[in-house]
């Protein structure tokens, strides 16, 4: 078996998707989980784009143990020693440099020549092996470059101390046969090639990111660059958990194998879709909600006489049927810091109080509080911006011949405030009420419902995104009742807007 290392970029071009907008806590929740699930290296983040990414990178390099920490730059030294700053605090390091290679992008964005642009290559990784011995270099649209132009490119970044080789095909539109010819010759004919990782990253615009990978790998690739989810720049990248699992399942073919647990993959897509707002299609491979679900008659049978008539992989392994603990109002703070414990959260004493309060608050309400719910509550608790407006009361009246009218109390730094609103469904007269108690009336751009397991028992998991100018904020908020829901992911969002953890629509990234 060969050993194909997981390059994850969820944080940096996964974050690069339209209308996402995390906060640093938000991101080191995702990097923690990126660690639990095993990858090999995290892209943590594109430091020059904005102090709040150098901030997010360093935060990730100071905190996160296991995988190495890489940071983008492009090859310019105003990147490169940013980028070197970030990553400082981590174990294990890489800086990512890049620089365009195909005709178009040398020609008309950087307008430069082709030996200018090797030139410069070779300069940027020798600037970067001066921070760190692991250093990559990416071809940026190397899937529209010149062959012969890589494999000259490719043979002076090594020269120059590179350390992993990357092939991007930034704009997907590699087919999966060209691209493993592309990734063969250029191993083929690059001296130095056997002393370096080659890696690639493909994009999704031609619904090909994940086969030409795979294709890749096939032809002498030995890592891969992902998102969880397939997240990414316009239709994304290719996803993290259908690249490992068609490694795995037919490992038989591709005679590789990652170190990735795959036990972790439905709940890294999970918090993934959770923090970034990006709802997951019920149809997509691996994690989407119908892809274990068998409706055909003749199909369920089958599954009922043997599961491998109809399914290829079974669900444990991918980790969606967590066997479901149930705690409840009478379980101590012991049981609960031990199932947080059998989930893979490390939560530290003083962590534990607030935590403890709220699962005591939900269980009081609710009968049962399952995986599920835990897992919600906790991931809602680490990602909750601090609470300058919190909600203390809320009352909504609302019927089939009634104007729906909702009254708040918000604590807000002069003090309670109490504000009444009518609107035109319970969550719009909450939402106006909440505005007028906190002073702040930004746009509401979206916002989406789910139940953190099937029932009506179940909790309500509400996630909204708020524009104020250029600076977009999400905010999210759990509760047995799906309008405090609502209300507490409304606060959440306002609470980071007056923070300033938003994204600015104004970042450039690659
Ligand atoms: O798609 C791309 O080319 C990139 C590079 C920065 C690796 O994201
Ligand atoms: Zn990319």
């Amino acid at each position: 078996m060969r050993r194909i290392k997981v390059f994850d970029t969820t944080l940096r071009d996964g974050e690069q998707s339209p209308g996402v907008a995390l906060s640093p806590d938000e991101k080191l929740a995702i990097a923690q989980q990126l660690a639990r699930l095993g990858v090999d290296v995290i892209e943590a983040g594109f430091p020059i784009a904005s102090p709040g990414d150098f901030a997010a990178v360093r935060r990730i390099a100071a905190e996160v143990k296991g995988p190495t920490i890489a940071a983008l730059a492009r090859a310019m030294k105003a990147d490169i020693e940013r980028a070197a700053e970030s990553i400082e605090p981590a174990a294990k390091r890489r800086i990512h440099t890049f620089i365009a290679t195909s005709p178009v992008h040398m020609e008309k964005k950087l307008q430069m020549s082709p030996d200018e642009v090797v030139e410069k290559a070779v300069w940027a990784v020798g600037l970067a092996r001066q921070y760190t011995d692991d250093v990559e270099f990416s071809a940026e649209d190397a899937g529209r470059s010149d062959p012969d132009f890589l494999v000259r490119i490719f043979t002076e970044a090594i020269k120059a101390g590179a350390t992993t080789i990357n092939i991007p095909d930034t704009v997907g539109y590699q087919v999966p046969w060209k691209f493993g010819e592309l990734v063969s010759y250029i191993i083929q004919n690059t001296p130095g090639a056997e002393g370096v990782d080659w890696s690639v990253h493909t994009h999704d615009d031609l619904g090909m990111a994940v086969v030409n990978s795979l294709a890749a790998i096939r032809a002498g690739a030995t890592q891969v660059e992902c998102t969880i989810n397939g997240i990414g720049e316009r239709a994304g990248n290719a996803s993290l958990e259908e690249v490992v699992m068609a490694l795995y399942t037919r490992r038989d073919f591709f005679e590789a194998e990652t170190a990735v647990n795959t036990r972790e993959l439905y709940r890294s897509s999970q918090l993934v879709s959770r923090l970034t707002g990006m709802v997951v299609p019920p149809n997509k491979a691996i994690v989407g909600r119908n892809a274990f679900a068998h409706e055909s008659g003749i199909h369920q049978d089958g599954v009922y006489k043997a599961r491998e008539t109809y399914e290829i992989m079974n669900a444990e392994l991918v980790g969606r049927e967590a066997a479901v603990m149930v705690l409840g109002k009478h379980s101590g703070r012991h049981a609960f810091k031990k199932a947080l414990a059998e989930l893979g959260y490390e939560v530290a004493d003083e962590e534990l109080k607030p935590l403890f309060a709220r699962f005591k608050e939900i269980a009081d309400r609710k009968r049962q509080v399952t995986t599920q719910d835990l897992i919600a509550l906790v991931e809602d608790e680490q990602t909750r911006a601090p609470e300058l407006f919190k909600l203390l009361d809320m009352q909504v009246h609302s019927g089939l011949a009634l104007t729906p009218v909702a009254t708040v109390k918000i604590k807000t730094p002069d003090g309670e405030v109490t504000e009444a609103a009518t609107g035109d469904g319970p969550v719009d007269a909450v939402y106006k009420a909440v505005s007028r108690a906190v002073g702040l009336s930004p746009k509401l751009e979206r916002y989406r419902i789910e139940a953190t397991t099937g029932g009506t028992e179940a909790l309500g998991e509400v996630m909204v995104r708020l524009r104020q100018g250029s600076v977009v904020v999400t905010g999210r908020g759990i509760a047995p009742d799906v309008v405090e829901s609502s209300a507490r992911a409304y606060l959440d969002a306002l609470n980071k807007l007056v923070a300033g953890v938003g994204s600015r629509d104004s970042i450039s990234s690659p």
